[in-house]
């Protein structure tokens, strides 16, 4: 059959069908989140529009009170995902703490961490922004309320992870490690179809994305990596080209497609970095890896190896096509400070 009527539920349990012991629970939940992914799609759609439409101030015509985006976001991930009863406990990068199931509802026994609106303040200008996923199993006992260790779990034990780009179109891209595929919604069936099957990222970049009005707060061996890609060398190498949205997501999907680096470095400012862990960097590691790229530290550790300490740590990453990562993990291994 032809990619064209691939529903990204159709897809979901065919893939499970391969798996004698799948209990369905995890095409549910990925069900269920391309649905919240559907409704955050249309409000973000409708953003440009809050002034015309007369909405004023906190409150809408109707005199409902207007929610901003990341706001109404995180609350449709809360809402769309926690009655299903295949979660224990959720955590979100717009939460201080451990979000729990009601008790009217049935717990399950995967964990669901999230970033409900990444790049929120590009919205404003039209640019696209996204939401990240990071599914793992619990570890606590099955039956009881989830806990904090639930969502401390390294990266590496994640068994689902993806994100939704609200760009020129909306895309889904998740993997439950088993390659990486995309889907893209269709406005007018409000399915998303598939539209990249097993997706792998360039082994060779061609882009470099980071903040480089931070220079100054570089570390040396940084410095002199970004210099290097923006020189030719004798072997016939072109220069990089530099593609920087100020959204993850949507950074990281066209590196993905295209092939490049995503940085988001410690410096002398911020010593860990800006990018969250458990929201962030693991799931956009994880997809990478899959992809056939690689995700780093650049303190020796793999992305997805370092053992959470609490739930809005940050780190220093670098992700992208393998050979950009190896290349500038030597240049800043061999940095003189
Ligand atoms: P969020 O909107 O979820 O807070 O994340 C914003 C992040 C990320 O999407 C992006 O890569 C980074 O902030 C950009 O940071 P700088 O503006 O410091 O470059
Ligand atoms: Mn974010
Ligand atoms: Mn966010």
């Amino acid at each position: 059959m032809s990619n064209s009527f691939m529903t990204i539920q159709r897809f979901i349990l065919e893939a499970e069908k391969k798996h004698p012991k799948a209990t369905g629970e995890l095409s549910a939940l990925l069900s269920d989140l391309s649905l919240a992914a559907k409704v955050i799609s249309l409000e973000v759609n409708k953003a440009g529009l809050v002034d015309i439409l007369g909405y004023t101030g906190d409150h809408n015509i109707h005199g409902e009170k207007v929610k901003k985006l990341d706001i109404f976001s995180n609350e449709m991930m809360i809402h769309a995902m926690n009655h299903g009863g295949h979660l224990a406990v959720m955590a979100s990068e717009e939460e201080e703490g451990i979000i729990r199931i009601p008790e009217r509802h049935h717990l399950g026994k995967y964990v669901l961490l999230f970033d409900p609106l990444d790049g929120s303040s590009n919205i404003d200008a039209n640019v696209s922004v996204g939401t990240i996923f990071s599914i793992y199993k619990r570890i606590s006992p099955d039956g009881t309320p989830g806990t904090i260790s639930d969502c401390l779990q390294p990266g590496h034990m994640q068994v689902v992870a993806g994100y939704i780009v609200y760009g020129s179109s909306t895309i889904m891209v998740y993997t439950a490690g088993d390659g990486v595929h995309g889907f893209t919604l269709d406005p007018a069936f409000g399915e998303f179809l598939l539209s990249h099957k097993d997706i792998k990222i360039p082994t060779k970049a061609k882009i470099y994305s980071i903040n480089e009005g931070n220079y100054k707060y570089w570390r040396p061996g940084l410095k002199k990596y970004i210099k290097y890609l923006q020189d030719a060398d004798d072997r016939g190498r072109e220069p990089y080209s530099a593609r920087y949205i100020g959204s993850m997501v949507a950074d990281i999907h066209r590196n993905l497609l295209y092939g490049g680096i995503f940085i988001y470095p410690d410096d002398r400012r911020n010593p860990n970095g800006k990018l969250r862990l458990l929201y962030e960097c693991n799931p956009m590691a994880f997809l990478i890896e899959q992809a056939g790229g690689r995700a780093i530290d650049g303190r020796g550790n793999k992305i997805l190896d370092l053992k959470p300490t609490s739930l809005h740590q940050r780190v220093p990453i670098y992700i992208g096509s393998k050979e950009a990562v190896d290349m500038v993990e030597k240049f800043i291994s061999e940095e003189e400070i």
